[in-house]
Parts: structure tokens; C-alpha cells; sequence
């Protein structure tokens, strides 16, 4: 659109009784390439309305708004009133009929608010549009857009690496698209606005003219309602819905004993949450990581990067650099241990096992302690990336035949991860590429990852079958079976 935009505006006319002319040239080609930009621009436009709002009805209906949400939620309701200004305005450039129907309709909508005066007498059949007029709609026509940017900028400020380009094939899969459609259906103007006439049939775009549409048939102040209404209702989702009643996670907290200042939980936090700072306890060649609690989202991200966060520590309370209260890592090697206890009772013939690392239900629904079984130990966590890399290597080494770590639908470029980071953090991790990773020595066959979401029971169930099944022909490495770590054993005795 932005491209588009600045190539579209290098051949415009910008005097009100050349604009018209301009864009016809354009479309004529006589400005070279002039029909492919003002395409592009009309139909990138169109798809950036779809887009979204299909990304604000995906939040909704994933209950992403509330709590450490409720800023990136706002911000996106006030930006679609700029996506709508910035939009209805460009069609008013081209000064075709279909301008003058939407300037006329805009401003009819306005004139129903007290305070503007009669905007619409400025464009009765007397009045001569002028140049300075027509340079003020160009000056909204950049300067909304503008602030639009702003506001992007703003709505992704609490998020960290926030996916603001597309992966190359979906770039190059819709550019290709929207080329395809400019070329095969070029925009056209309607014929020049004339103020003495009004415009008869006329082709709107439905993406954003479709409010005049509903203010002709229903009235400016049905529209004002709606659209109010609308505002007012998605601003109060974040603080009077079922998810904002719900209580929210508790927050990250460092124990400065166990932080070495590394900034690994700064690197992963997904929420910009933790900064560095100098330390509070004199020393002073570190840093040390600082949670900002309104930022946190409580999602454990910064537990699983922390590299005190290891179950071979030796110490008979796990205590790491930053944890969860509500479900802090010594919580997790407890119920590893006693799924391992549990495992070494079992008879030969129940084996394989396998413990399985997976997010809370909470989240969508999926629920992996169903999958807890004789042979199968499920262990609940707040997110995939809670799990620092070395508790499969424990698992591993004490006991387990397997390990299979599941999360959020969408795989490790990041899907459905409901604390955004988390899917693509773990990935890395266990593939050796983001430290923490998981050591090379461990046998990766004995490791595997199955996303899973909402109503997945089944496949999820089906992968750990398959895994099973794959692990009774795994051999072990030569040599003697791994053992738990002396560590370990020397802490549990
Ligand atoms: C100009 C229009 C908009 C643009 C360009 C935009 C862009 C983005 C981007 C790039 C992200 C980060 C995604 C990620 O990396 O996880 C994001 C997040 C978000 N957006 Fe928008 N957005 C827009 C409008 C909206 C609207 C209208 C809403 C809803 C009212 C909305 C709600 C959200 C929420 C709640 C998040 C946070 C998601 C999370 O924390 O997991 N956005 N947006
Ligand atoms: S990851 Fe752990 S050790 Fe490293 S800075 Fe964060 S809290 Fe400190
Ligand atoms: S719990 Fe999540 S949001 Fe909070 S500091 Fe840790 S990684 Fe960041």
C-alpha cells in the first residue's frame, strides 16, 4: 500500500481541476505503470480491511484481549477508525462521482453532530471545490495514514519480536495475488464529480464505502450509534468479559541468588517483560533480570530459558534465577521424580514409557493428563517453553524411554501459540539452535514434538501411539544404558 501510495502520488495532480485528469492518465498507462500502482493500491487497501478485521475477530475469538493484552487490544480498536479514515479518504482524490457521493456522505454523517457547523454546504451546487480544499483532503490523505502508522507502532510496543512481516511464501503468495487482480481488473474512475448533479448508480466498494450505504438507508445518527456502540463495546471487552474477570497469572519473579545476569530470560520473554539492570547486590560486574509485573503475561517462558532452571542441580529445593510462583520449576523435577519413581516399579512388560511435557488446559481446552496412563507420565506445564531442555536429558537418563513435549496448534514457526513465542522458543531449543539447548548427546529418537489444540485429543493421542511404537525399536547407544546423573542419585538418597 505504502509503495503503491508514493508511486500513485509522483503522478497525481494535485490542483482539484487536474486531479480527475491525472488519475485518468494513469489508468491509461500515459503515466508509466500508472494502471498496475492505482490497482495495487485500490485492492492492497481492500485486503488490508480483511485482514484486519479477521485479526481482530481471531483475537476475539481466542480471548486474547484481556489483562497484559488489554494495551495491544485498545490500541487495535482506535486503529481501525484511522484504517477506515485513512481509506474513505483516498477515494475522495480521484474527484470522480463516487468521490463526490463519499465526501458528501462523510460529511453529512459529521453534520449530524451539534458542534461542526454545516459541513456540507461546502460542496452544494454553487460551491467551487478549490485548491485549498483539495489540498487539505491530500494532507488527511497522508496524514492519517501517518498516524495510522504510529499506531501500529504503538499496538505492538508490550510485545517482543511482534511478526510485522510475513513469511516469504505468504509475501510473495499475496503480492502475486494482488498483481494477478490489478492486472485482470484494472480500477476505473466513475465520471468527473460534478457538484450541480447527483451522482445516479454508482460502484461501491463495499470494504470501506459500505458505511455511507447504511447511514442513506438507515440515517447518520444509526451510523454514529453503531459505530460508537461497536467502540464501546470492544473497548470494554478487556475489562468486563469472562477472561477479564478471570483471575490473572501471577508474575515472573527473579531470586537474585540464582540469577547470573546471563539474559536469557531477557531474549525470550515474549512480552518485553524483563529488562537487564545493574544489580542490587553489589555485584557490580553483573546485571541482573528485572520483571516488570504489568508487563508479565505468566506464561514461564523465562523459567524454561534460565540456565539455573536445571533438575541435575543438587540442591534438595530447586530454586532458579526466575520462576513462576504459581508453578515454579522445583514443582516440575517433583512431579518428573515421582513419575520416574512410578516408572521404575513397572513391570519390563509396560514399557516403553514415555513422560510427556505439555501446556495447561487452560488454555484451549486439550487437556494431556488424559493421556497419563501406567506407562505414560503427562506433566502439565504453563507453556512449552516453561521446559528447560535439560529436564528431557534428566528424563531421559533416570528412566524414561521417552520424551514427548507437546504445545499449542501450529508448529514451531510460531501457529497458535498462546504466548506467542513459545512454540518457535521450543523448537530451537531441542533442536540444538537456542540456548538453552538441548545437549547433542542426548538421542534425539527419543525425543519427539507433537502440537496439539483444541479437539486434537485423538491425533494427539495417535502420536504418542506412534511414538511408542517407534521407541520399542530404538536401540539404546552402545555401551551401558544411561543412568541418572550421580547428582541425582546423590540428592535423592
Ligand atoms: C492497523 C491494524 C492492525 C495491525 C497492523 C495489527 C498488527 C498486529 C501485530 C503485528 C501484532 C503482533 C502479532 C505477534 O507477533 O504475535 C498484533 C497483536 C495484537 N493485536 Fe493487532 N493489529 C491491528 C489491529 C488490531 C485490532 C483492530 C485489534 C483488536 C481490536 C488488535 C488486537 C491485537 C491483540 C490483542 C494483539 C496481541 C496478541 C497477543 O498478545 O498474543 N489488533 N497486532
Ligand atoms: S535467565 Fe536466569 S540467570 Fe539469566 S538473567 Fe534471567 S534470571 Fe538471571
Ligand atoms: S512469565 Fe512470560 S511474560 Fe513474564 S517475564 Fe517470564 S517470559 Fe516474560
Amino acid at each position: 500500500m505504502a509503495a503503491s501510495g508514493v508511486y500513485v502520488y509522483i503522478g497525481f495532480d494535485t490542483r482539484a481541476d487536474g486531479a480527475y485528469a491525472s488519475v485518468e492518465r494513469m489508468s491509461a498507462n500515459a503515466f508509466p505503470l500508472g494502471s498496475l500502482a492505482r490497482s495495487l493500491h485500490r485492492y492492497a487497501s481492500d485486503a488490508f480491511v480483511l485482514v484486519v478485521l479477521l485479526h481482530l475477530v481471531r483475537e476475539w475469538l481466542l480471548g486474547r484481549y484481556a489483562h497484559f493484552r488489554r494495551f495491544s487490544w485498545t490500541t487495535g480498536v482506535f486503529s481501525l477508525w484511522l484504517v477506515y479514515a485513512s481509506g474513505i479518504g483516498g477515494y475522495w482524490l480521484v474527484w470522480d462521482t463516487l468521490a463526490q457521493y463519499s465526501l458528501i456522505a462523510t460529511t453529512e454523517w459529521l453534520d449530524a453532530l451539534p458542534f461542526l457547523g454545516q459541513l456540507t454546504r461546502n460542496f452544494d451546487a454553487t460551491a467551487k471545490v478549490s485548491d485549498r480544499l483539495f489540498s487539505l483532503l491530500i494532507f488527511l490523505h497522508i496524514g492519517i495514514p501517518l498516524a495510522l502508522l504510529a499506531t501500529m507502532w504503538v499496538h505492538v510496543q508490550r510485545l517482543a519480536r511482534p511478526a510485522t512481516t510475513p513469511p516469504r511464501a505468504l509475501a510473495l503468495g499475496t503480492a502475486g495475488a494482488l498483481v494477478a487482480l490489478a492486472l485482470g481488473k484494472p480500477v476505473a474512475s466513475a465520471p468527473p464529480a460534478d457538484l450541480a448533479t447527483v451522482p445516479g448508480t454508482l460502484a461501491l466498494d463495499w470494504f470501506y464505502l459500505g458505511v455511507h450505504a447504511f447511514a442513506d438507508a438507515a440515517g447518520a445518527w444509526a451510523l454514529w450509534a453503531v459505530l460508537l456502540g461497536a467502540t464501546a463495546c470492544l473497548l470494554a471487552l478487556p475489562w468486563l468479559s469472562r477472561e477479564a474477570r478471570a483471575r490473572r497469572p501471577g508474575a515472573a519473579v527473579v531470586d537474585l541468588a540464582n540469577c547470573n545476569g546471563c539474559a536469557r530470560c531477557f531474549a525470550d520473554c515474549p512480552y518485553a517483560a524483563v529488562t537487564m539492570q545493574p544489580r542490587s547486590d553489589g555485584r557490580n560486574h553483573l546485571r541482573q533480570a528485572v520483571v516488570d509485573a504489568d508487563l508479565c503475561a505468566g506464561c514461564g517462558v523465562c523459567a524454561g530459558a534460565c540456565p539455573s532452571s536445571t533438575p541435575f542441580r543438587s540442591t534438595a529445593e530447586l530454586v532458579t534465577g526466575i520462576d513462576l510462583p504459581q508453578a515454579p520449576i522445583g514443582a516440575l523435577r517433583a512431579a518428573l521424580e515421582a513419575a520416574l519413581d512410578r516408572f521404575s516399579a513397572l513391570p519390563a512388560g509396560r514399557r516403553p514409557n514415555v513422560v510427556v511435557f505439555g501446556c495447561v488446559p487452560a488454555h484451549c481446552g486439550l487437556d494431556i493428563r488424559a493421556l497419563d496412563d501406567a506407562s505414560t507420565a503427562a506433566l502439565p506445564m504453563l507453556c512449552a517453553a516453561q521446559l528447560p531442555p535439560s529436564f528431557v536429558e534428566y528424563a531421559l537418563r533416570a528412566g524414561a524411554d521417552g520424551v514427548l513435549v507437546t504445545g499449542c496448534r501450529g508448529g514451531t514457526q510460531g501457529g497458535d501459540c498462546v504466548y506467542r513465542l513459545g512454540n518457535r522458543w521450543t523448537g530451537l531449543r531441542l533442536a540444538g539452535a537456542r540456548e538453552p539447548h538441548l545437549r547433542a548427546a542426548v538421542p534425539r529418537d527419543r525425543v519427539r514434538i507433537a502440537w496439539a489444540g483444541r479437539g486434537d485429543e485423538a491425533l494427539l493421542a495417535g502420536e504418542l501411539r506412534a511414538f511408542r511404537a517407534s521407541l520399542a525399536t530404538v536401540p539404546w547407544p552402545a555401551g551401558p544404558r544411561p543412568k541418572r546423573s550421580e547428582t541425582a542419585h546423590a540428592r535423592r538418597d
